[in-house]
């Protein structure tokens, strides 16, 4: 099965499953995976009594385009149930978030949402943070604070790099919200060190947010490479 196919089956199937009849205000999150969640959410009879929350511009563009309804995270602080994708999920179901440099928002939504469930393709699910996703924790910034940051995560044993905009753009890559994002080594995390190492990594001026989302995450659903599907709890 191709990785599409993957994430297909996670979105289709953590909408299936979890949409209780009473739930009305849905948060949508971001990336390639939740594509498919949305494009489930708009085939839906009950679309119209849906009110979704975006977690960044390109979650926002999904939901219009969907003829979806569009609420903001600032109007609904409690959200019945949450979608959104990962980039390395581990065996407690604690996540890295932010390859698509979305995590704030992405966040901010999740901890407003009664019931979290992550959506992705089998590559994802590696059992330990950072193990397979090389890239580290992303980690949004105020651009003031950057370097004083990049000096914070050096000496609490990271190897941060400021994430660069690459061809289309010179320059950093700029969040939705006008912030900067470093991504820091900090090679696997075990289960038992991710909340401190988030707590650590939020004691550094300047840092608005992490990508690493702790005990947030109810259900993830998996897409097999054989087409299969694995639902972790
Ligand atoms: C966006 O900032 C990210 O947190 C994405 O949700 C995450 O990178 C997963 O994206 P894909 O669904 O494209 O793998």
């Amino acid at each position: 099965m191709s990785i599409e196919n993957a994430k297909k089956q996670a979105g289709y199937a953590a909408v299936d499953q979890n949409l209780d009849p009473s739930d009305r205000i849905i948060g949508v999150g971001s990336g390639s995976t939740i594509v498919y969640v949305v494009e489930r959410l708009g085939q839906l009879n009950t679309k119209n009594d849906l009110i979704c929350i975006p977690t960044s511009f390109q979650a926002k563009q999904l939901i219009v385009e969907n003829s979806l309804r569009l609420g903001s995270v600032d109007e609904f602080t409690e959200i019945d149930i949450a979608f959104d994708g990962a980039d390395e999920i581990d065996s407690n179901l604690n996540l890295i978030k932010g390859g698509g440099a979305c995590l704030f928002q992405e966040k901010l939504v999740a901890s407003c949402a009664k019931r979290f469930i992550v959506v992705a393709d089998y590559r994802k699910n590696t059992g330990l943070l950072g193990k397979d996703w090389r890239n580290g924790v992303p980690i949004e910034v105020n651009p003031l604070a950057y370097k004083k940051v990049i000096k914070g995560l050096m000496e609490i044993g990271g190897k941060p790099a400021l994430r660069e905009a690459g061809a289309s753009k010179a320059g950093p890559v700029v969040t939705d919200n006008g912030n900067f994002v470093i991504d820091c080594d900090f090679g696997e995390v075990p289960s038992n060190q991710v909340q401190s190492l988030d707590a650590k990594l939020h004691s550094l001026v300047g840092v608005l947010e992490t990508g690493l989302f702790v005990g947030m995450a109810k259900k993830a659903y998996i897409g097999e490479e054989d087409g299969s599907l694995t639902i972790s709890k």
